[in-house]
């Protein structure tokens, strides 16, 4: 049966290739995002994507419509470590 998955964080370094895995993998993908054109660059037409933010009630109510399960690949309290400076890119 296919699952369907919204991810957050789709166009980051962990959530791109989550996404890319879970596609693989025959499931569903929808993707909450903030900058469409730039999602749409990264997948084309392999997932679905919807504008917004991961910040908003609404926004994530609505895109969690349908879903089985949630991928969380973003932090709402500060940028990654290695975006700190505090590891190396995908350490
Ligand atoms: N990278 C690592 O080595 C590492 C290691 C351990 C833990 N982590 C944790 O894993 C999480 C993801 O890390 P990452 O390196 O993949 O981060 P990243 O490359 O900065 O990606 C963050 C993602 O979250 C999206 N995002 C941020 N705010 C959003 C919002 N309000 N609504 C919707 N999307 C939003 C960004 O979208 P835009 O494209 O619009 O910016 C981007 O797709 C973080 O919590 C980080 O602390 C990362």
């Amino acid at each position: 049966m296919t699952r369907m998955i919204l991810v957050l964080g789709a166009t980051g370094m962990l959530g791109e290739p989550a996404s890319r895995k879970l596609i693989e993998m025959g499931n569903h993908v929808r993707m909450l995002v903030r900058n469409v054109d730039k999602a749409r660059k990264i997948f084309g037409h392999v997932a679905e994507i919807v504008g917004g933010s991961a910040l908003s009630r609404d926004n994530i109510r609505s895109a969690m419509a349908g879903c089985d399960a949630v991928h969380v690949g973003f932090s709402i309290k500060q940028p990654p470590r290695y975006k700190q400076g505090l590891l190396k890119k995908g350490s």
